[in-house]
């Protein structure tokens, strides 16, 4: 070992002590992905940690040790569709974990080999070996699942190396110069449960080889061309009688086929006496006549036998001498899939078909028509015909005593059900009648057992009120239809499932919920809602038992109209309960009405609002009215502010009361008591004093009523005093006075009282600011020019 290699080994040994300490306290993954990225080399760039690195599909011809040394955790490798052309296992003695190496569709011809025991899974096929590549190295591989090989001459290698692996699957390809009659029992030293052995495409099967290997209980052949119609020729018959000797032999699947009809039926006959209990072939192409001969259905091991996606170039088949070999066949599961085949007949005895899959050929209503013989037949897959009255399905139903699964969805169905007798089988259990052209007289006529009902994309658009109980119906779809509303679960008692994504519901029933106790899953998204006041309660009980029960919620829930709510999911769907409720809007009125009418009644009663209101309001007018007196009457020269009349009884509160309040603001005042001119007569009196001041007030009482108000009276009568309009007049009501009090000559008294123009005196003393406030307003003088504030006595 030179000096450099052994640094790096040393290195090497340190850095991997030190990953594994961190592959033990972090075992996570690390996927690295770069398939299809024109890569040339390995990318430089990984992580050091990746665990998995997809590389294939790039065109990388080289792998070195250098590429990948430093990814110690390396466990899976995918390279497949790259130009490898030579490989050394030794490459991944870095690699401690790595255990899938995928190095498939590569160009490789040559590997050096390497101890590698850790493989799990190790893909060389598709490659340009010319040997097997099996080196005895591949022995240690204790491990080893799975081995994908290729190779064009077997008869230059051995599998003995391998031979002590029990291996799960081996896939072998043998490439297109793969000689004829090679290596007879190469294969039988391979231990492995599944065999896949790929032929060359398009060319003659002309190999001898034994593919009756001993360990295979499943066996897959692909790309076979077997043109040559005479049995005892074909090399391909004479390798499958071999599997005879294989008892193990469960499985038989065949890929790709090329052959004859003649050949065809030899390999079906052939196959009828092997051990093989499945078969199955698919992807063939058929060609030639078909000469009728018979078929020897005894002493078989077959179950099940598959046949998918068949083409035939042969024109005139004698059709049913075929359909009467596939009928007659005693086997329990069947199918013929992507076949064009457009008739099957009926069973000559009775049939033990359990399961029949007819998926995607051209069958019409006329198949299984009165056939009483498939009796044990509990599955008929009928999905993608031409089937197109429902009635003759319901009729050929009704012979199907065992019947339980019954698919013919993607046909033409329709249903007039029009007087026809509804004879589905009792034994039904689930049918599926989606992708058809159904209505709603559908429900007429339901197979009364029914638990689960497919009818999606049909043209439902209510399900009627009249239709058939269905007690043990489960599963609901009617997705994709034209429905309205959500069913009820009056008919269906026991629905637990229900699909109605894709309709046209806009207010589903609120009382859905009730009315489907039992539901445990429901699936109505996708449908244009309505979001008014009607869904609030669907919506409400939706968000209830949402999450495992509603699928899809909330994303698939959105509101189609009004168009201001358009994509609005209805989870953030909000109406105010007030806004929805009628009784409750009217209720919420009539409450606020009650209650501001409480406040009101309560503010009258304990604080007299409507003294204070009419206080207010008596302010205000004169306030305005005082703004609009024209300037010449303010600036007239009057000797007092203010002339009070009163009656001698009130008195008391004139000086104690009025005076002091009107006067400390400089109201100069003139009583009639005081200031009354002796000699004239009282009227006299009045006049005077009343032109020489700018307002009267009226201290009214009934006492002021029965003593002094004759001689107002006579004044007004008599001097136009308060010309019209004029409103020098202040009335004081100091005690309340009542109507009929007041005598009848009164006129003017009576007039103003009516009007109710006065100044209330409040008894409480927490009003008497308001009504001084509101007096002096009402005398509303501009006290400026009121220095010389004293009342002139005029004699
Ligand atoms: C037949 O087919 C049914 C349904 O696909 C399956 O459940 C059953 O196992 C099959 N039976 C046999 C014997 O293959
Ligand atoms: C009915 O058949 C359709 C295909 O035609 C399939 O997608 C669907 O799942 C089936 N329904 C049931 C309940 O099996």
């Amino acid at each position: 070992m030179t000096k450099t290699n052994s640094i790096i080994f040393y290195f090497i040994v340190v850095l991997e002590l030190i990953l594994t300490e961190i592959q033990l306290s972090d075992g996570s993954e690390l996927i690295i992905r770069r398939p299809r990225a024109n890569l040339t080399h390995v990318p430089k760039d990984l992580p050091l940690a990746t665990t998995t690195l997809d590389i294939s599909q790039n065109n990388i011809s080289v792998l070195q040790a250098s590429d990948i040394i430093l990814l110690l955790k390396l466990r899976v490798l995918m390279m497949s569709y790259n130009r490898l052309q030579c490989l050394d296992i030794g490459v991944f003695k870095f690699n401690p974990e790595l255990e899938y190496l995928d190095l498939s569709h590569n160009e490789l011809r040559v590997i050096s080999c390497h101890s590698t025991a850790n493989f799990k899974h190790l893909d060389l096929s598709f490659n340009a070996f010319d040997a097997l590549p099996i080196c005895k190295e591949f022995g240690d591989m204790s491990q080893l699942e799975f081995l994908g090989l290729s190779g064009t001459k077997l008869q230059n290698s051995s599998v003995q190396p391998i031979a002590h692996l029990n291996m799960s699957k081996v896939l072998l390809v043998l490439g297109d110069t793969y000689g004829e009659k090679e290596d007879p029992g190469s294969l039988q030293h391979i231990s492995t449960r599944i065999l896949h052995i790929v032929f060359p495409v398009k060319r003659e099967f002309n190999f001898i080889l034994d593919v009756s290997v001993s360990t295979v209980v499943n066996l897959e052949l692909s790309n076979i061309k077997c043109v040559v119609e005479d049995s005892e020729a074909s090399y391909f018959l004479r390798a499958l009688s071999k599997l005879g000797k294989n008892e193990r032999l469960s499985n038989l699947t065949l890929n790709n086929v090329e052959t004859t009809w003649n050949s065809f039926m030899g390999i079906l006959q052939c196959v009828w006496h092997t051990p093989v209990k499945y078969f199955s072939i698919s992807n063939m192409k058929l060609q030639g006549e078909l000469e009728p001969r018979d078929f020897n259905y005894s002493d078989t091991s077959l179950k099940a036998l598959s046949i998918y996606q068949v083409v035939s170039n042969a024109f005139s088949l004698s059709q049913n001498y075929l359909y009467s070999i596939f009928s007659n066949m005693n086997i329990q599961n069947f199918t013929v899939s992507g076949t064009r085949m457009l008739h099957m007949l009926c069973p000559s005895q009775v049939s033990p078909f359990q399961h029949l899959d007819f998926t995607d050929n051209l069958l019409t209503d006329l198949v299984f028509k009165d056939c009483r013989n498939l009796i044990e037949l509990k599955t008929l897959i009928l999905q993608k015909n031409q089937l197109k009255k429902l009635e003759n399905t319901i009729l050929m139903s009704a012979e199907m005593t065992s019947l339980q699964e019954l698919d013919i969805s993607q046909n033409s169905l329709s249903y007039g059900g029009g007087g026809s007798l509804c004879s589905w089988t009792q034994s039904l259990l689930v049918l599926n009648l989606s992708s058809n052209m159904l209505t709603d007289s559908v429900f007429r006529c339901l197979p009364p057992k029914v638990k689960v009902l497919d009818l999606h994309n049909n043209r439902i658009m209510s399900i009627p009120k009249d239709v058939t109980h269905l007690q043990a119906l489960q599963e609901l779809n009617v997705a994709s239809n034209s429905l309205t509303d959500l069913p009820g679960c009056g008919a269906f008692s026991s629905l637990s499932v229900l699909v109605i994504e894709h309709n046209l519901v806009s207010h589903p029933s609120a009382d859905f919920f009730q009315s489907c106790q039992k539901i445990r899953s429901i699936t109505a998204g996708n449908n244009p809602f309505q979001c008014t006041c009607e869904l609030r309660e669907f919506v409400k009980n939706m968000g209830q038992v949402s999450g495992e029960v509603v699928e899809g919620w909330p994303d698939l829930y959105t509101c189609d109209s009004p168009a201001s709510a358009r994509g609005t999911p209805l989870q953030d769907f909000h109406m105010s309960p007030l806004s929805c409720n009628t009784v409750l809007l009217i209720v919420t009125i009539g409450v606020t009405l009650l209650v501001l009418a409480a406040i009101v009644a309560f503010l009258c009663l304990c604080f007299d609002l409507p003294w204070y209101l009419r206080m207010v309001f008596q302010w205000t007018q004169t306030r305005h009215r005082a703004r609009n007196t024209p300037v010449e009457e303010l600036q007239r020269d009057f000797q007092f502010h203010a002339f009070v009349s009163y009656s001698g009884h009130d008195s008391a509160w004139v000086k104690n009361e009025l005076l002091p309040n009107l006067e400390k603001d400089g109201i100069r005042v003139c009583l009639h008591e005081r200031n009354f001119v002796p000699g004239k007569s009282i009227v006299e009196n009045i006049i005077h004093f009343i032109e020489k001041s700018y307002k009267s007030i009226f201290v009214l009482s009934p006492h002021f009523i029965q003593s002094e108000w004759c001689h107002y009276e006579l004044c007004f009568a008599h001097h136009n005093l308060f010309h019209e309009g004029s409103d020098n007049l202040i009335l004081i009501l100091l005690e309340p006075i009542p109507q009929y009090s007041i005598p009848s000559n009164y006129h003017k008294l009576k007039t103003l009282m009516a009007r109710r123009t006065y100044l209330e005196w409040p008894t409480e003393k927490s009003k008497h600011g308001l009504f001084w406030a509101n007096l002096r307003a009402a005398i509303n003088v501009k006290l400026v020019n009121q220095a010389e504030a004293m009342c002139h006595i005029q004699r």
